[in-house]
C-alpha cells in the first residue's frame, strides 16, 4: 500500500523576487475557496470535502448550508471504514478526484483521520476509527487513490481536534505516549506513506498552545520529522492574526479576511517582528502546491456515464461497509437474509429512515448526493414476498405517535417478518455539536417493543453516525444490521445485505459499549473552562475495555457473515532486518456461501517494561472464499505499529523482546496466535544523581563498583546487601545515599561511579 505520488513540481522560481506584499497575499486566500493569482502563480480551489465534492456556486459557508453542485456521495468515513478495505477506499479516492478534476478543484478537504476518544464526539461520523492503524491505513489508502487522480489532499484535522465542543478555543491536555502512539499515529502513516500535498491545522489548542501557534506540531513534527513538504492550510476561520502562525510553519490562511492580515504579516516584517524568511518560504510552498495542482489538471466532465459508474461505486461500498451485529435463529434457520429464512407471506417494512434514508451527517462534508436509494423501494423490487410500509413514529422530535405506531404494529403482527428502520436523524448529529448520550430516541425503543410483542422475526437496520447504546435493541431483536451512513447508494447495500446478494463482511470499527459510563474518556469529555484533560492516556477504544476487563455491547472489529470461517494454525516471523512481523494463516469457509472474512492482528508484549494495552491492532487483511475454499493469508506488521514512544530519550522505541501476534475476527474472537522474539534496540539512559538506586542497579557496568560504595554506607562490605534491602532502597536517588549514609559516601565517589556508568 506504501506509495510515494512523485512530486510533480516544486517549483518555485520567482517567487524571492516578488515584492513583500506579494509574498505576504500568497499566504491567504482571495475568497472563501479559492488561493490568489499573483504574478505567474496561478490561483486553485479547495473545498470539501471527505466523502463527496461540495463545491457551493451560490452562498459560501464552512456548515454545509447553501447548496452545492451535485457530487456522489460516497459512504462518509465512519461507514466506510467499516469495509476495512483500503482498495475500495483507494478507488472511492479515484472516483473524488474525477469528479473534483471536472469541476475544477485542486485540492479536496479530508480525509478527517481524526480519533474517535468519545463516542459522544459530534463529527465522528467524519472519522475513521476509534484505532490510530485502521485510521492510518485507509487515510492513506484515500489519499492515494485522489492523489495519483491529480487531486491534492488536505489531511484533517492536524492535531487533536476529538470534540465539537468548544473547538476553536478548547485545549486538548494529552501526555505525550498517547499524543504519539494514539492521536498523531495516523497523520504520521499518511504523511509518510501517501504525502499529502497538504495538512490542515485544527482550530484547538493543544497542551495549552493553539494548534496555528505550535512550532512543534507544525513543524518540528510535520515537517522535521515526518519529511511533509507540502502546505499547512488552516481550518476555515482557525486563523485570526496571522504573524505567530507564520512563525510557527502555517503557510495558508483560509478563508480570505479580505487581506488584512496580509497587511499585519508586511508590517510586522518591517519593523523586525517577524522574520521576512519565513514568509517566503510559505509562498514558495503555496506557490509550489499552486504549480503542481495547475499541472496535474485534466480534462474530465461528471458526465452521465460517470454519475452512472460512480454510484454504482457508492453502492458497492455501501454494501461492502455494512456491518451484521447479530443474526440468531427462528425455527432453526437464521433470520437473515430474508430470502433464504422461509418467508412466504409478507415483509414489514417499517420506520421513516427506510422511505426516506439517513445516509450522511450534517455540516461541511454534507454533498449534494445525485440521487438516492431508497431502502424500500429496493426491497419492494427485489424480494419475491409483498412488502408493507409503515411509518411507525416520525424524526421530528414530537414523540410517540399512537397512529403511526398502531399502523405498524399491525403490518407486523400480519407479515411474516418486519424490518424495523431506527436510528437518528440529522439534527440529533452534527458538525459543531457533542451528543450528551448514546440512546436511540424512546419513540423509536416503544414501536421496536410494540413491534416485537406481536412479531418474533425481527430484523433492526440502524443509521447513525455515532456510535448507539444497543443495549434493548439487542434484547429485542433477534438480529441487527448496523449501517451506519452509508452515503447516497445506501439504500441498496441494505438491501443486498437483506435479501443475500451481498453476504456482509463489514467490521466495527468502534467499540459499541454496554453503558456510557463505561467509556473511556466519560470522566473528562468535553473537559471544563477551556481544557481538556485526556486522562485515559493510551487507553482509548478497545484498548480500555480490554484492560479494565469490561463488558461490551458489540466489540470492536466485531462482524457477521452468513457463512463461517474457520482458521489454521498461525505463523510468524520477524523480517529479515528484524524490525517488522510477518505472520500468516490459512483461513476456511466453512459454511454454505461465498463470502469475505477480515482477518485481524493484535499484537501483546507480555514482558513489556512499558504500560501497554493488552492488544493493539497492527494489521489486518482480507480473504474473499467459495463454500470449502481456503486460502492462506499474510499480513505484515510494521515497526512503525510495534514501537512505543519513550519519554526518557524523545523517540520511538522498538522494545527487545517477545511479541505475541493474536490473529482473530473480532478484538474479542481471537482464533489463534503465535510468538515472535524481536531483537528491538535497548534504551541507555544516562545515570545522573537523581537517578535512583534501582535504575543504577541495572546497569551491569556499575553494580560491583556500587556495592563497594554502598559498602562504605553499610559498614559491612556490601554483604548485607540480600534481595529485599536492594527492594527497599531501589527508590532512593543515588544524592539522597550522601545523607543515608552519613556523608560515608561522598558525591566526588558517586559522580566517579556516573562516570564510569555512561561511559
Ligand atoms: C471544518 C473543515 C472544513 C472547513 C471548510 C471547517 O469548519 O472543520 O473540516 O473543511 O470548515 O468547509
Amino acid at each position: 500500500m506504501t506509495h510515494h505520488t512523485p512530486s510533480t513540481t516544486d517549483d518555485t522560481t520567482g517567487i524571492a523576487a516578488l515584492s513583500l506584499a506579494d509574498r505576504a497575499g500568497l499566504g491567504s486566500g482571495r475568497n472563501f475557496w479559492q488561493t490568489k493569482d499573483i504574478g505567474d502563480v496561478p490561483s486553485i480551489t479547495l473545498t470539501d470535502g471527505p466523502h463527496g465534492l461540495r463545491k457551493q456556486t451560490g452562498g459560501v459557508d464552512h456548515l454545509g448550508l447553501s447548496s452545492s453542485v451535485p457530487a456522489t456521495c460516497f459512504p462518509p468515513a465512519a461507514g466506510l471504514s467499516q469495509s476495512w478495505d483500503p482498495g475500495l477506499v483507494e478507488r472511492v479516492g479515484a472516483a473524488l478526484a474525477e469528479e473534483a478534476q471536472a469541476e475544477d478543484v485542486q485540492v479536496l478537504l479530508g480525509p478527517g483521520v481524526n480519533i474517535k476518544r468519545s463516542p459522544l464526539g459530534g463529527r465522528n461520523f467524519e472519522y475513521y476509527s476509534e484505532d490510530p492503524h485502521l485510521a492510518g491505513a485507509l487515510g492513506t489508502a484515500w489519499v492515494t487513490g485522489l492523489q495519483d487522480g491529480g487531486v491534492g489532499a488536505s489531511l484533517k484535522h492536524f492535531a487533536l481536534n476529538n470534540q465539537e465542543h468548544d473547538r476553536m478555543r478548547a485545549s486538548s491536555d494529552v501526555d505525550p505516549r498517547p499524543l504519539r502512539e494514539i492521536y498523531l499515529r495516523a497523520f504520521r502513516k499518511i504523511v509518510e506513506d501517501a504525502r499529502p500535498w497538504t495538512v490542515m491545522c485544527s482550530y484547538n489548542a493543544v497542551n495549552g498552545v493553539p494548534v496555528r501557534h505550535s512550532r512543534e506540531l507544525l513543524t518540528d513534527i510535520l515537517r522535521g520529522e515526518w519529511s511533509f513538504d507540502g502546505v499547512v492550510v488552516s481550518d476555515w476561520g482557525a486563523v485570526g492574526g496571522r504573524l505567530r502562525s507564520v512563525a510557527a510553519g502555517l503557510d495558508l490562511q483560509m478563508p480570505s479576511d479580505g487581506g488584512t492580515a496580509d497587511a499585519e504579516v508586511v508590517t510586522a516584517v518591517s519593523n523586525g517582528q517577524l522574520d521576512e524568511d519565513a514568509v517566503t518560504v510559505a509562498a514558495e510552498r503555496v506557490t509550489a502546491l499552486a504549480r503542481r495542482a495547475t499541472a496535474a489538471r485534466r480534462e474530465t466532465s461528471f458526465d452521465d456515464e460517470t454519475v452512472e459508474k460512480h454510484h454504482a461505486l457508492a453502492r458497492e461500498a455501501a454494501a461492502r461497509s455494512v456491518v451484521l451485529l447479530k443474526n440468531d435463529g427462528a425455527d432453526g434457520r437464521h433470520i437473515l437474509p430474508i430470502a433464504a429464512s422461509g418467508v412466504t407471506g409478507s415483509v414489514a417494512v417499517i420506520g421513516p429512515f427506510a422511505e426516506t434514508p439517513r445516509y450522511q451527517g450534517g455540516g461541511s462534508s454534507h454533498v449534494n448526493p445525485t440521487r438516492i436509494d431508497s431502502p424500500l423501494e429496493l426491497l419492494k423490487e427485489r424480494l419475491a414476498a409483498p412488502v408493507t410500509y409503515a411509518a411507525g413514529f416520525t424524526t421530528d422530535g414530537s414523540g410517540r405517535d399512537s397512529g403511526l405506531l398502531a399502523e405498524a404494529v399491525e403490518d407486523a403482527a400480519n407479515a411474516d417478518i418486519a424490518v424495523v428502520f431506527l436510528g437518528l436523524s440529522p439534527d440529533q448529529e452534527s458538525e459543531g455539536f457533542d451528543r450528551t448520550d448514546l440512546s436511540l430516541p424512546p419513540e423509536q425503543l416503544g414501536l421496536l417493543r410494540a413491534v416485537r410483542a406481536v412479531q418474533e422475526r425481527v430484523v433492526v437496520v440502524l443509521s447513525h453516525g455515532g456510535a448507539l447504546d444497543l443495549g434493548e435493541v439487542s434484547d429485542l431483536a433477534p438480529a441487527i444490521l448496523d449501517a451506519n451512513l452509508l452515503g447516497q447508494g445506501g439504500g441498496a447495500g441494505i438491501a443486498d445485505v437483506l435479501t443475500g446478494e451481498v453476504n456482509p463482511s463489514g467490521k466495527l470499527t468502534e467499540t459499541l459499549p454496554a453503558r456510557l459510563a463505561d467509556t473511556p474518556a466519560y470522566l473528562d469529555f468535553p473537559g471544563e473552562h477551556g481544557h481538556v484533560r485526556y486522562s485515559e492516556g493510551l487507553f482509548v477504544g478497545y484498548r480500555w475495555y480490554d484492560a479494565r476487563n469490561l463488558r461490551v455491547a458489540y466489540p470492536f472489529g466485531h462482524g457477521l457473515s452468513y457463512t463461517t470461517f474457520e482458521y489454521d494454525e498461525v505463523f510468524g516471523q520477524p523480517d529479515d532486518d528484524g524490525d517488522g512481523i510477518t505472520v500468516t494463516v490459512g483461513v476456511s469457509n466453512t459454511g454454505r456461501r461465498a463470502g469475505r472474512e477480515v482477518v485481524q492482528a493484535y499484537v501483546s508484549v507480555p514482558d513489556s517494561d512499558q504500560v501497554r494495552a493488552p492488544r493493539v491492532l497492527a494489521g489486518f487483511g482480507s480473504v474473499t472464499l467459495e463454500p470449502g475454499e481456503r486460502e492462506e493469508i499474510e499480513i505484515h506488521l510494521d515497526r512503525r505499529d510495534l514501537e512505543y514512544w519513550d519519554v526518557r530519550v524523545g523517540r520511538f522505541v522498538l522494545e527487545p523482546g517477545r511479541y505475541v501476534v493474536h490473529l482473530g475476527s473480532s478484538s474479542r474472537d481471537l482464533r489463534g496466535s503465535v510468538e515472535v522474539d524481536l531483537e528491538g534496540e535497548e534504551v541507555h539512559v544516562p545515570l545522573t544523581l537523581e537517578s535512583t538506586l534501582g535504575e543504577a542497579l541495572a546497569v551491569p557496568a556499575v553494580v560491583d563498583a556500587l556495592g563497594d560504595v554502598l559498602g562504605g554506607m553499610t559498614g559491612d562490605g556490601g554483604d548485607g546487601l540480600g534481595v529485599d534491602m536492594v527492594k527497599m532502597m531501589a527508590s532512593i536517588p543515588l544524592d539522597r545515599i550522601i545523607t543515608f549514609s552519613g556523608g560515608a559516601v561522598t558525591r566526588e565517589q558517586l559522580e566517579e561511579l556516573l562516570e564510569k556508568a555512561n561511559s
